[in-house]
């Protein structure tokens, strides 16, 4: 369906749990193990998922990303992932993961199905790395976890969120993709810690890449459904793309919804706005009333986000417990 402003809603993002192994310093540094802010009886179950996802299906929604926290964090990911992939009118379900659980899991999402896994890698160094995901040994999981994903054939897309500290070792990592993999570097955004801390630019990493890929220009290349620009160069085998929300806001084409793994439709990433269907899917609401309250949902998304005014922004979750 569309929203007030004729913007095309085709693609649901669901955050299948908040909780994550990983404690990125732009996302949820100093937790302790185990932290969980969402008591367990109110995270939605999977069948109360796909009773959404279904519901949403004749709204026009035909793209599936599940996310996290880490979503392999949840047991049966991978099967629920496949579930996903089995709904009629659903054309693709992708997830977006840390990686580091993903080696575990390769073969059982080829089999499901997946469509393709981001995969976040902010650098290959892995002693920076582990100050920025508070963990050791992620690179080498992450790489390990790859290599298998392309094995079984799966589209791999790399997430590198760029930070002043990653700059360095940006052609490290376009060096370690040069083979084939898409590289997109995602500018910081103010939600949760990524209010406290400042990000490295795009036109920053795009200065660093041009000083070894000369050549390197946007491409107008597209790949998946996201909201990604990409450029490339002669001397790399795969497009390189820039998720630039803050300084080159995508909003008046955004095609996107997300729901938490509480049951919150959420339709805007910067606003504490949307609605919640926990109640709903525990009461004795029909798939009638859930798609009517979806509907609505969609209907009243706002026309875009104000990170640029970060007073205005009343999102207070942290972006564990929206899922990106
Ligand atoms: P594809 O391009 O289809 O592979 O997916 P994607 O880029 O939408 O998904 P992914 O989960 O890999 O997200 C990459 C980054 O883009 C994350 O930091 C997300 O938070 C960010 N992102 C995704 N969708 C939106 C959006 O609607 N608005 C904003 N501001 N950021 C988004
Ligand atoms: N700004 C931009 N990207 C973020 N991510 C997590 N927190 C932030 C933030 N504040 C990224 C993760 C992952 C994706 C889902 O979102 O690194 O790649
Ligand atoms: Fe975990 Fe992703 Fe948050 Fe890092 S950014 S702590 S990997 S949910």
């Amino acid at each position: 369906m569309t929203d007030r402003f004729g913007r095309k809603i085709e693609y649901l993002r669901v955050s299948i749990t908040d909780r994550c192994n990983l404690r990125c310093i732009y996302c949820m540094p100093s937790m302790p193990d185990g932290f969980c802010p969402v008591s367990h009886d109110d995270v939605l179950r999977y069948e109360e998922i796909e009773r959404v996802v279904r519901c949403m299906v004749p709204l026009g929604i035909r793209h599936v990303r599940v996310t996290g926290g880490e979503p392999l964090a949840r047991k049966g990911a991978a099967g629920f992932a496949g579930r996903l992939r089995k709904i009629p009118g659903i054309e693709t379900v992708t997830m977006t993961t840390n990686g580091v659980l993903l080696s575990e899991y390769a073969r059982e999402l080829a089999e499901a199905g997946i469509d393709g896994v981001n995969i976040s890698l902010d650098t290959t160094d892995e002693a920076l790395s582990e100050r920025i995901t508070n963990r050791p040994g992620t690179v080498k999981a992450v790489k390990e976890a790859i290599r298998r994903m392309r094995e079984y054939g799966v589209p791999v897309k790399i997430n590198a969120v760029l930070l002043k500290e990653t700059l360095p070792s940006i052609c490290g990592l376009l060096e370690f993709a040069k083979d084939g993999i898409p590289v997109r570097f995602i500018e910081l955004m103010p939600i949760g810690y990524g209010k406290e801390l400042e990000g490295a630019t795009p036109e920053e990493a795009r200065a660093v890449i041009r000083e070894s890929y000369p050549d390197f220009a946007e491409s107008g290349v597209r790949l998946g459904a996201g909201p990604a620009r990409y450029y490339s160069s002669s001397r790399l085998a795969a497009p390189v793309g820039f998720i630039e929300a803050v300084s080159h806001s995508f909003c008046s084409s955004c095609n996107r919804v997300r729901l938490t793994s509480t049951g919150l439709l959420k339709s805007c990433l910067c606003f504490d706005q949307g609605t919640d269907l926990s109640g709903m899917l525990r009461g004795s609401a029909s798939d009638d009333d859930i798609k009517e309250a979806v509907r609505n949902c969609i209907y009243l998304k706002p026309a875009k986000h104000c990170f640029d005014s970060k007073e205005d922004i009343t999102e207070t979750k942290l972006m564990s417990q929206i899922g990106g």
